[in-house]
């Protein structure tokens, strides 16, 4: 059933990361990387199962399993290269791809299982269900990270299964080409960014080693699309997300530096790289250790307590000391990311020399009060582009981004991710304290400017209510908050339409009317339309420390 483990030769060139020298150039992060990937791998070893080649869920599910955390805990092994870890690497490769699924027939063709223990995906008992029985863009995550231990670690892998990964790279592919955005619930257009960048990858590089030309063809013509868009304003249409700029950040990579010149994603690759960097540098705030808004999507409101697969970046960037990552990144809300740790400190070499010095600047140094106006466009869902204004001073910043779309929550149809309004600041004790506007709403007018949120929804109505969520206090302040001016840190004045007597509830952990969101504990501040009003709702916040 599983292959027997011959080890080739070691090439140093395959050990790039376990090898690299601490240096001071724009890459001076190489210790930082090789510091990021001992400490994922250190923490994952906990859940290494080595009796079944696979990663215990680090959920801890009764034992359950994972395989896109194996497979990544995979990749680490090979750069780790230490004792037996290679032979465990090639184990779990074997069985993730053992796992995948086979029937060509099916919409979830050459995906990999979600957990080697569930039932079959398509059994009355066990029915196919998107983003939830299987899971589309794991084809993607799981597919990209074979390709990279191909890539950067040909000679710790054995002879036959680097067979097994081509063959699966092709069912793969072939799978994923089944994936047309708005046909059998699918979502996967171009401005899904993410896994859009994994899917021109994965068919251009697989197309290119197997000689399938139509593979190839096939990703360049979606690279197309997915560039065409990126260049109108230099910008990822999934806009700066904590979480999934870092992936597409990851992806970009891959183009980079695993795709000759004469592809499109070897030619564009690079400055998609350094430009999605330039744009996160300017919206970054070193003082608060957060990227302003506005979040397309995001798991989290402080990236200090929640662990943003951008914050690994970070890391390797600037040391682990100045990125937002808890001493303890396992005690972070979405901890579970950090089992990407390996592949963003594999690529951290190479990836770092294409992010601008002013970026690097940026993110060790706050430059200074500025503003930054663009705009991000994510088709079909947007009716035109999103403005997004932010203004960033050294203790607070707000930012926001006007919007159309013909859904609520985003392209992903999901309010607790979806933060089009945000606004952070530091508090005495160096924490954040944040709010953000709860996404209610398809069209909203916002814009960010000195001191000021300003907010409208311009087709709504005397029903509309503007809810935002605020951070609880830290230790030093007040446990209990039932007006603007019991929220610590900020001095909040608000005007508008609205009638100006609100609402605060608590969502808590194990209390209050309200649950929490992504982990996070909030005050729930609510205005309404006065009950007679014709006006649009609109209102204006605005903000002094305090
Ligand atoms: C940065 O990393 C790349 C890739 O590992 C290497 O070629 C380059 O020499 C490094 N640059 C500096 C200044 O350290
Ligand atoms: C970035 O910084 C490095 C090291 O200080 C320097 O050698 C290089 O010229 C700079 N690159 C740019 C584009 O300014
Ligand atoms: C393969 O998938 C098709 C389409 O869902 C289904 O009709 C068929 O029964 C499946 N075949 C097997 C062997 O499961
Ligand atoms: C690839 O798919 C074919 C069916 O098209 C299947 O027979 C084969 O086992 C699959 N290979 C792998 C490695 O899963
Ligand atoms: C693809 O073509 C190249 C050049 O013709 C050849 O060396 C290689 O063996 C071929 N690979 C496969 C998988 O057919
Ligand atoms: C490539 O695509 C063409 C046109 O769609 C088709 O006729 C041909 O069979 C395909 N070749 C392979 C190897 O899939
Ligand atoms: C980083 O350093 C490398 C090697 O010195 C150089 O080729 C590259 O242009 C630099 N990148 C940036 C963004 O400065
Ligand atoms: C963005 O700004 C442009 C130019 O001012 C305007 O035409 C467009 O309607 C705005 N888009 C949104 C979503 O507000
Ligand atoms: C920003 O906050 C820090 C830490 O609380 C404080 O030391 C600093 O003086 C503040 N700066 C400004 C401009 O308010
Ligand atoms: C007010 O807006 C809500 C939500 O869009 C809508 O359901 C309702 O019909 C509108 N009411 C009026 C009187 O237009
Ligand atoms: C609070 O803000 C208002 C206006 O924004 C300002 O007049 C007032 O001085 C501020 N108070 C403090 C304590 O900062
Ligand atoms: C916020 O509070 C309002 C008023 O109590 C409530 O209707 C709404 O569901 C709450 N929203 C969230 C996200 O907690």
């Amino acid at each position: 059933m599983r292959a027997k483990v011959v080890l080739g030769s070691l090439a140093t060139s395959c050990i790039a990361v376990a090898a690299a020298e601490v240096s001071y150039g724009n890459n001076s992060t190489n210790g930082a990387a090789k510091q990021l990937l001992q400490e994922s791998m250190k923490w994952m070893d906990l859940y290494y199962d080595s009796e079944a080649g696979y990663l215990y869920n680090l959920d801890s599910k009764a034992l359950l399993h994972d395989t896109r955390s194996s497979v990544w805990y995979a990749a680490g092994l090979l750069a780790r290269n230490e004792g037996d870890d290679a032979d465990q690497a090639a184990k779990i490769v074997e069985n993730v791809i053992e796992g995948q699924h086979k029937n060509v027939s099916s919409q979830w063709y050459g995906d990999y299982q979600i957990y080697p223990e569930e039932p079959t995906v398509g059994t009355p008992q066990y029915p196919p269900v998107i983003y939830n029985s299987w899971d589309p863009n794991w084809r993607g995550f799981v597919g990209t990270t074979l390709i990279l231990m191909l890539e950067e670690f040909p000679d710790l892998i054995p002879h036959d299964t680097q067979t097994r990964i081509l063959e699966s790279l092709y069912n793969a592919t072939v799978g994923d080409s089944y994936r047309v955005g708005g046909v059998d619930d699918d979502n996967l257009y171009a401005s899904y960014s993410n896994p859009a960048i994994m899917r021109a990858f994965m068919s251009s590089w697989t197309g290119r080693r197997l000689n399938d030309s139509n593979m190839t063809t096939a990703g360049e013509a979606y690279a197309k699309e997915i560039i065409n868009l990126f260049e109108r304003a230099d910008t990822l249409s999934e806009f700066n997300s904590g979480t999934y700029a870092g992936v597409s950040l990851y992806a970009l990579t891959l183009w980079s530096k695993y795709l000759p010149q004469s592809s499109l994603m070897g030619e564009h690759g690079p400055s998609m790289v350094s430009k999605t960097w330039a744009i996160l540098g300017q919206l970054y705030n070193a003082n608060l250790k957060n990227v302003a808004g506005p979040w397309d999507r995001s798991y989290g409101y402080d990236m200090n307590r929640y662990l943003s697969i951008l914050a690994l970046h970070i890391w390797t960037l600037v040391g682990k000391e100045a990125a937002p990552i808890n001493a303890k990144p396992y005690t972070m809300g979405h901890k579970d990311d950090f089992a990407i740790g390996p592949l963003v400190a594999i690529l951290a070499p190479y990836h770092n020399t294409l992010v601008p010095n002013a970026t690097v600047s940026a993110l060790q140094t706050f430059p200074g009060t500025h503003n930054v106006s663009t705009s991000a466009f994510s088709p079909p869902w947007d009716t035109f582009p999103r403005n997004i204004t932010a203004w960033l001073s050294s203790n607070l910043t707000i930012g926001a981004e006007s919007f159309s779309e013909d859904v609520i929550g985003g392209p992903a149809k999901n309010p607790s991710s979806f933060n089009p309004a945000v606004v952070q600041w530091s508090r005495n004790d160096g924490s954040v304290g944040w709010l953000t506007l709860y996404a209610q709403v398809k069209e909203l007018n916002a814009m960010a400017s000195e001191g000021r949120l300003e907010l409208e929804y311009p087709q709504g109505n005397k029903t509309s209510t503007f809810t935002f969520l605020v951070s609880t206090n830290s230790k030093h302040g007040k446990r209990d908050v039932s007006s603007w001016g019991d929220v610590e840190g900020a001095n909040i004045t608000v005007e508008g339409t609205v009638d100006l007597t609100y609402s605060v509830d608590f969502a808590g952990y194990v209390g209050g009317s309200g649950k929490t969101i992504n982990d996070f504990e909030y005050w729930n501040f609510t205005y309404v339309m006065p009950g007679d009003s014709t006006e649009i709702p609109r209102v204006s916040l605005s903000f002094g420390l305090d």
